[in-house]
């Protein structure tokens, strides 16, 4: 999965542009500037809560296109003493997004007289608020020591997942093979995988009755790697980290998916073609958090339709249509429904292969906080 996503030469995200309609899916940012603005609230809130710090580290994981980004600092503004305050971290694999993401936040390259020049934390600046923003491929290579605040939205389902069928040895990863016609299938492992210390890791987290019937089992060991991460700085430097994707308040059976200009296709068809994803474990989550530092508390998950109207969307939504084109009032009427809508109606009338478009309800928001800051906007 990982392969088929990242290889720096055909992996599915490194070469283009896979997001809106001409691409392979739409993602929320995508659908509405709300979206972002929304994401921008509860940044600008727990830097409240954190006690206005006057230098934050802004990290976005996975920013896609930067729509989010963009949307949360052009949103915020007005609000001086906030953006000015922020270090913006792009943590992105994928050269040809990372430019596309430079484009977006209409960067300029300032030029650094001081003699401290080489020393200096990033030349480019964002000209939306005046932000420096750099990049990086992974979250180690954002430099620390100062408050956080991580955004990962749609990075999770990202990540690798591994496979287990219960077998009548035990339970047994699921591998791929290369048949002879050089076609992929896959097959069970004949023993353990060095996976199952992580399958067994997450069974210590549910409930047996959970258990008991499953025949399937995702698990994402870079998933919880990754939240440990995230967990540490966090509980070092104050601040916190939202999480918003699609996934389940529970042990994940069997998710992984492929999706190719809007339709579910086969896993193993033509592998970096479509983009790969599977549900996020939101517990996993919770508990690798929690696991590793004592001085962080995480909340929820809550549904996206929760979240975002507890952050006054709809108020939001109501301000933009006092002063816009009808098409402008149709598009933002659209979005606003698409982000707070059910998942299965009244969207959802396409053919069965098709992505189901209302995001409301199948997108779930997690916060992880240092302890310090309190209870974060809206869980409380
Ligand atoms: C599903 S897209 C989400 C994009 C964006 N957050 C949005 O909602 O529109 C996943 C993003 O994560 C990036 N990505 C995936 N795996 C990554 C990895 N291992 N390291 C860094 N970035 C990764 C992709 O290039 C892409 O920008």
């Amino acid at each position: 999965m990982e392969e088929v996503l990242t290889n720096p030469k055909a992996g599915f995200y490194i070469n283009r542009d896979v997001f809106g309609a001409q691409g392979d899916f739409i993602t929320s940012p995508e659908v509405s500037q709300m979206f972002g603005e929304m994401v921008g609230v509860w940044a600008m809130c727990l830097w409240e809560q954190m006690g206005q710090p006057k230098d934050v580290n802004l990290v976005e994981l996975g920013p896609g296109r930067g729509t989010l980004m963009a949307d949360l600092l052009h949103g915020a503004s007005k609000f001086k003493n906030f953006t000015e305050s922020l270090h913006v971290h792009m943590v992105e694999c994928s050269p040809a997004l990372q430019q596309l993401q430079r484009k977006t936040l209409k960067c300029i390259d300032k030029a650094d007289t001081s003699e401290n020049a080489e020393n200096a934390e990033s030349s480019v600046i964002s000209t939306l608020a005046g932000n420096p923003v750099s990049w990086h491929a992974s979250l180690e290579q954002v430099p620390s020591g100062l408050p956080t605040i991580i955004i990962a939205h749609e990075f999770y389902d990202a990540l690798p997942v591994h496979q287990f069928q219960k077998a009548s040895r035990g339970w047994c990863e699921k591998m791929v093979d290369v048949q002879e016609d050089s076609s992929f299938r896959f097959v069970l492992s004949p023993q353990p995988t060095p996976s199952n210390l992580y399958l067994l890791k997450r069974f210590k987290w549910a409930a047996p009755e959970e258990i008991a019937n499953l025949e399937q089992v995702e698990v994402c060991p870079k998933g919880m790697d990754l939240t440990q991460k995230i967990s540490k700085i966090i509980s070092a430097y104050g601040g916190g980290a939202l999480i918003i994707d699609y996934g389940l308040n529970g042990v994940v059976s069997e998710s992984l998916q492929a999706i190719r200009k809007h339709k579910f296709v086969d896993i193993l068809d033509d592998p970096g073609s479509a983009d790969l994803s599977a549900y996020v474990d939101f517990p996993a989550i919770k508990y690798s958090a929690e696991e590793v530092s004592e001085d962080v508390s995480v909340y929820g998950p809550m549904m996206q339709s929760q979240f975002l109207s507890a952050l006054g969307i709809n108020f939001r939504v109501e301000a933009l249509l006092q002063n816009c084109t009808d098409e402008q009032a149709e598009s933002l009427r659209t979005g606003y429904w698409r982000l707070v809508g059910d998942g299965e109606a009244p969207f959802w009338e396409g053919p069965d292969d098709q992505v189901p478009i209302g995001m409301g309800t199948r997108y779930l928001a997690m916060a992880i906080v240092n302890k310090k800051q309190g209870v974060p906007v809206p869980f409380q």
